[in-house]
């Protein structure tokens, strides 16, 4: 039998609610197929914070460093000024355990409603690959002169021959594993971005020299955001930095039917991984039982993908599938037709076939 530690973040607002239905889901998947997944729980979020003003302790990070993966709510509190969480906690995951890539697969499930008129499931269906520890996110620049009125501000995005490459190289190979299109799309913004998006570009060309069974494209990131409305037939794997991935993503989790479906996964291919639904901790929904637990399932779906369960990953796919399908009224919170725990009853279900 097959054995994964796995770190359970809940975080804050319905953070812990959809957390909840996925580890039922993944449970549930589990005595059925088999595998052994030991569940440890890491109560960090917002509450901790303003109990104890503990963020992200050392000895925290290093047990998540031994993790297999990891599983996360949702990070934000409303009595916390943002910023502080996200930085200390999920952006400082991402770079201490260097979670180099963030995987966003746009997949319209049939059954979903997209805002795009007269597109289907068989347009909407790519994955992103968004660069995750660098760019402007690495936190570099500062002030001059902070508060007159002569005040500089400089925002620095930093772009590593290293860190590009790495990750130009993992959307190749995962656009070779999708093996649909085999069209990987590079955005940048190479018309003005002129160091940053030109080794970006030039890295691109010079690792698809390794992969000339994947057809190569460009699009600038306004563009992108373009296409990705009036056409996103087109894209089957698209690679970009890590500003230009956190906002086309934005865009990509609209078209596949909003924030109760979107997830995605950081990932270090070389260590461990956390999965994570796109949509934030939605206070005003907390404890009410009405918020979308089926972004959280997919995102456990992702990670039983990640950890090579296949069975297990093809089985929450096909409980998902069919809870959209059969079951569910509609994404949002409050307007699916079923409460929280009971949309991860139904998946439960359909898992246990
Ligand atoms: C995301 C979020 C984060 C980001 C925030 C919360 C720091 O928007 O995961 O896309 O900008 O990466
Ligand atoms: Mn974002």
């Amino acid at each position: 039998m097959s054995k994964h530690n796995i770190a359970v973040l809940p975080g804050d607002g319905t953070g812990p609610e959809v957390v909840a239905e996925a580890v039922k889901a993944l449970e549930a998947v589990s005595r059925k197929c088999n595998v052994d997944l030991q569940f440890k729980e890491f109560g960090l979020g917002g509450d901790l914070y303003l109990k104890e003003g503990i963020l992200l302790p050392d000895d925290a990070l290093e047990e998540l460093r031994g993790m297999d993966a990891i599983l996360l709510g949702a990070i934000g509190h409303p009595d916390v000024k943002p910023g502080i969480l996200e930085t200390e906690i999920l952006l400082r995951l991402r770079f201490q355990l260097d979670l180099y890539i963030n995987l966003r697969p746009v997949v319209l499930f049939p059954g979903v409603d997209t805002p795009l008129k007269d597109k289907g499931p068989e347009d909407i269906d790519f994955v992103v690959v968004r660069e995750n520890t660098e760019g402007v996110y690495a936190g570099g620049g500062g002030f001059l002169k902070k508060g007159t009125p002569d005040e500089v501000a400089i925002q620095d995005s930093i772009n590593t021959r290293k860190g590009v490459e790495r990750c130009i190289r993992y959307a190749f190979e995962c656009c070779r594993k999708r093996n649909r299109e085999k069209i990987l799309t590079l955005c940048a913004k190479t018309n003005v971005l002129v160091y940053e998006s030109d080794l970006w570009d030039r890295t691109f060309h010079e690792v698809h020299k390794d992969y000339p069974d994947i057809n190569i494209n460009y699009q600038h990131v306004d563009a992108m955001c373009m296409w990705m409305i009036k056409n996103p037939e087109q894209f089957d794997v698209i690679v970009t930095g890590n500003m230009f991935g956190d906002i086309i993503t934005d865009v990509g989790a609209i078209i596949q039917g909003g924030l109760g479906i979107a997830a995605g996964g950081n990932i270090n291919p070389e260590g461990t991984a956390m999965f994570e639904p796109i949509g934030g901790s939605a206070p005003k929904y907390t404890g009410k039982n009405v918020i979308n637990p089926l972004a959280t399932i997919s995102a456990a779906q992702m990670m039983m993908e990640y950890l090579e369960e296949k069975e297990a990953a093809s089985i929450m796919q096909d409980a998902l599938k069919k809870v959209l399908e059969n079951d569910i009224k509609g994404l949002e919170a409050g307007n699916m037709g079923h409460g929280t725990r009971e949309v991860g009853d139904l998946v439960v279900r359909y898992i246990e076939g």
